[in-house]
């Protein structure tokens, strides 16, 4: 399995930000682990023209489940494979809280995605409430059961955890606590899609930065990161994409 570092840019960035796009490749033509940005949608177009030829893969951050349609303001996944993304990340919490998004729509967006030609990134994890009463694996184990696709394979899907608690705050779970949650993941998704399950990769995400990525990489089960403030910059990133070797 090739490992995966993901950054997402989430609501930040226009054309000025492409210049650590150059300044990533320059540093990291040939990494050992699979590396991706997920961009604004204004931006999937031009970073992918920017990326082409390179090892940098380009996601968007979210789809709408249908084709196409009367939708304003939504982007389909054949869009996004338009514009030259080959990922797309679904489900974040944000979506989850802004949006209202449920289980169920995660699920057919990711249905969407991968008939689209797409790799789902499909984003699960508990809020600080449900970790402080006990909730944890109960909580992910059903956002994974319900936003998961049955026929979803080591290929086309890609599961991060990221603790709403640990986004954009500077605080993580113990090496424990994540090693706990992926251990848990690989084997709820075994019972959900079967053997091809062995080969997903697991991501953590939440306050993944270059002074922590070394230790939380050689937890079991991790198999890349899901990066948001730290993938804004090339030095950040790259180091984070070094550490995954
Ligand atoms: P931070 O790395 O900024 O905590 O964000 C994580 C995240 O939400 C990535 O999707």
């Amino acid at each position: 399995m090739k490992k995966l570092a993901a950054g997402n840019w989430k609501m930040n960035g226009n054309t000025a930000a492409l210049a650590e796009v150059q300044a990533l490749l320059a540093a990291h033509p040939a990494p050992a682990c699979d590396m991706l940005l997920c961009p604004p949608a204004t931006l999937v177009a031009q970073m992918a023209a920017q990326a082409a030829g390179s090892a940098l893969a380009v996601g968007g951050q979210d789809c709408h489940p249908k084709t196409s349609g009367a939708h304003t303001g939504d982007i389909s996944a054949a869009m996004l494979a338009d514009a030259g993304a080959s990922y797309v990340i679904l489900g974040h919490s944000e979506r989850r809280a802004d949006h209202g998004e449920t289980d169920a729509l995660v699920r057919a967006k990711a249905e969407a995605a991968i008939a689209a030609g797409l790799i789902a990134i499909v984003c699960l994890g508990e809020t600080e409430g449900q970790r402080d009463a006990g909730d944890t694996l109960a909580v992910i184990g059903a956002q994974l059961d319900g936003s998961v696709p049955e026929t979803a394979t080591a290929v086309t899907l890609v599961i991060a955890y990221e603790p709403v608690w640990a986004i954009g705050t500077g605080r993580t779970p113990t090496l424990a606590q994540i090693a706990e949650v992926h251990a848990f993941l690989r084997v709820r998704l075994l019972a959900r899609i079967g053997a091809e399950a062995r080969g997903v990769r697991l991501l953590y995400g939440g306050s993944v930065k270059p002074s922590n990525a070394t230790e939380i990489f050689a937890v079991p089960d991790v198999d890349g990161a899901l990066v948001g403030g730290a993938s804004l910059k090339a030095a950040d990133f790259g180091a984070i994409v070094a550490a995954l070797a």
